[in-house]
């Protein structure tokens, strides 16, 4: 008999998987680690999924989330088929690399198998790439982790104008500094393949690029209800895009991808949209609040658009931070991670949660 192991494909042996953000059960743990929103999705969001708990959960749920791209759809000002629903917008990327990117094992040409992104963005997607076979390529930002413009994208020699996938995150992550739409539009011009602009944390900025998903057809925009929209835990995110792209991602899709609860959840979510949007005000204000105190006690923080921040903490390395804050039961995370080791990333909370976590730093200062 073989060893298990021999069963496996090179490939997943090899396999570094994604790390996801501790999920602790720890009685009074402030929990800013995962950049989940810190207020509970709006009570008619609540009674919609209760209420759909019933004899429902012997069916199917709707194979294509029809009702819910619908209203999607009606939001951006777009059909049904230029929208795709997903189980949280990771399946979404996943699926992305899947239509759009040759395994480099096929032996298809260099840009066919390319999957590229900025260092530092979205950690899942290197893990896509390695999950999938793809060529990948990881360029740096620039200074002060500024996208950088095709003109010295071109100059540094790197970067593949051809590549079949290009994920870009936008506000980005862990930095929280989004980008322009002008800078983005320019991006997706001199781009060949197709260009996602992930847009997981938009809806914490001031001004998002879903015009250029309609503009450009290799453009796909992609968001989720996880974070501004307090429903993690249901797991739905969306597409926009040229229906050809949306279509071809489609025919990759599981039957059953979106469950109906989540389903559910969603379309409840989208009739509320005023009630998320004064949650989006406050974070917003306890940002901006949490930026400046922590850089007036020493704190290097970094200008953010999302409803997390990225911080230098003073004194000593951020890995003795987080044990620090983590042993006054305040979690945030810290990435090993070359560009980014010397800094916390720390998810907005409530007002009360900041105050916790202020006092934490003046002690631990
Ligand atoms: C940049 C970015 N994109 C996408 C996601 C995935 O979100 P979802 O919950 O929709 O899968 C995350 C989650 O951390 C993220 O940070």
């Amino acid at each position: 008999m073989k060893s298990p192991t021999s069963l496996i494909r090179p490939l997943v042996r090899k396999l570094h998987p994604y790390v996801p953000g501790e999920q602790p059960r720890i009685r009074g743990l402030i929990k800013l680690n995962t950049n989940e929103n810190p207020y509970p999705p709006a009570p008619a969001v609540l009674r919609a999924v209760q209420g759909a708990v019933d004899g429902r959960l012997r069916l199917y749920p709707n194979p294509t989330s029809q009702a819910l791209r619908e209203r999607l759809a009606r939001l951006h000002g777009c059909l049904p088929e230029n929208v795709i629903v997903g189980n949280g917008s990771d399946e979404l990327l996943a699926l992305a690399v899947r239509t759009f990117v040759e395994p480099a094992s096929l032996g298809a040409n260099r840009s066919r198998s390319a999957l590229q992104y900025f260092d530092p963005s979205y950690s899942l997607y290197p893990v896509l790439a390695d999950t999938h076979g793809a060529r990948t390529l990881s360029e740096p930002l620039g200074e002060s982790f500024a996208l950088p413009t095709p003109a010295e994208l071109r100059r540094r020699g790197r970067w593949d104008f051809r590549a079949a996938l290009t994920l870009v995150t936008t506000p980005n992550a862990p930095t929280g500094r989004a980008f322009s739409r002008r800078e983005l539009a320019a991006l997706c011009k001199a781009q060949k393949g197709v260009v996602v602009l992930d847009e997981a944390y938009v809806d914490f900025a001031r001004e998002n690029a879903a015009s250029l998903a309609f503009r450009f057809p290799h453009v796909l925009v992609a968001r989720t209800f996880s974070k501004a929209y307090s429903l993690c835990f249901q797991r739905v995110g969306y597409m926009l895009g040229h229906r050809v792209l949306i279509d071809a991602m489609d025919r990759m899709r599981d039957s059953y991808n979106v469950n109906g609860l989540g389903q559910v959840a969603a379309l409840a979510t989208l009739d509320h949209l005023s009630y998320y949007r004064r949650g989006f005000g406050k974070i917003r204000a306890t940002r901006d609040r949490l930026t400046r105190e922590l850089t007036a006690l020493g704190f290097e923080v970094l200008p953010s658009q999302a409803n997390f921040i990225l911080a230098r903490p003073p004194g000593m390395p951020a890995e003795r931070w987080l044990e620090e804050l983590r042993a006054r039961r305040i979690l945030v995370r810290w990435f090993r991670y070359p560009r980014v080791k010397a800094y916390l990333r720390i998810t907005i909370g409530t007002n009360p949660q900041a105050n916790a976590l202020l006092r934490a730093v003046r002690e631990i200062v």
